[in-house]
């Protein structure tokens, strides 16, 4: 089994990289200490863990995070945007995950807004970004997290999330596929992130959307929509029971839905 290491990723990379690597064997959340330890971290740090006890997600969930079966990292930026464009954080690390399993997997997965990278309908991985703002309201520094199942647990995936998620791959194989991933992913998040107001990535991010044009069930609301479009800020337009255009720009959606227009 390959382990993860800073000098194993570092291989990966180019010999400009931004990035400064910090490996952990074991922590609560890579987020959760980073965001502990933002202060004294320079931009473009980066926290990975081969294992979290505590992995978080979105809307409280958490993250299942089994020792060396994948990447749990942790970038830490301070971009000069504002608070509307550092909701793209989300969206570009998605584009910039699902590029990088496939260049280095062959793998493609799509992504059911927001955050959300799925295979065959089950989830792969997820993206979870904090952000804390200046006095003026802009971003003052952000911690991007992404998880990506690499490979299965060795006893399996705990029964509440059987059919729902998923590894990219089925065994380990010769290769340390998990330092190629790292630092290609790293390599995609520097190029996208920083031409992110210009939003360069959204094309992309449409392609692989695995929403538009489908009936999904709006959470925390319940409500069954169509989902007509992704706007330039990565907001929903959908068409309601009412037939109705709306845009949605918070909140989560599901592909189970029996709403048929
Ligand atoms: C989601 O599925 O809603 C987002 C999952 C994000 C998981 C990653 S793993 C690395 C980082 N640390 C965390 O505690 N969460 C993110």
């Amino acid at each position: 089994m390959f382990h993860l290491t800073a000098a194993a990723i570092s291989r990966y990379l180019p010999a400009d990289s931004p990035w400064s690597l910090d490996v952990r064997e074991c922590v609560e959340s890579t987020n959760t200490l980073m965001k502990a330890t933002a202060q004294e971290l320079p931009t473009g740090a980066v926290l990975i863990a081969e294992r979290q006890t505590a992995g978080r997600g979105r809307m409280t969930r958490s993250f299942f995070s089994p020792p060396h079966c994948g990447l749990y990292m942790s970038m830490l930026l301070r971009p000069q945007v504002s608070a509307a464009d550092g909701l793209l954080f989300t969206p570009a690390a998605a584009v910039a995950a699902a590029e990088a399993i496939e260049q280095v997997c062959g793998t493609s997965v799509g992504i059911k807004w927001v955050n959300d990278l799925m295979l065959n309908g089950r989830k792969v991985g997820g993206i979870l970004t904090e952000s804390t703002l200046t006095e003026e309201g802009k971003i003052a520094s952000v911690i991007v997290g992404i998880g990506i199942n690499v490979y299965p647990p060795r006893d399996g995936y705990p029964s509440e999330l059987d059919g729902i998620a998923a590894s990219l791959f089925a065994n380990a194989s010769g290769e340390d596929i998990r330092s190629r991933l790292c630092a290609a992913l790293l390599t995609r998040c520097a190029a996208l992130m920083v031409e992110l107001p210009e939003a360069h990535f959204l094309g992309e991010y449409r392609r692989r959307s695995l929403v538009v044009g489908r009936c999904v069930t709006l959470f925390p609301q319940g409500e069954q929509v169509v989902v007509v479009d992704i706007d330039d800020a990565c907001r929903l337009v959908v068409r309601d029971r009412a037939g109705t255009i709306r845009i949605v720009s918070s909140g989560e959606c599901s592909l189970r839905s029996d709403f048929r227009p």
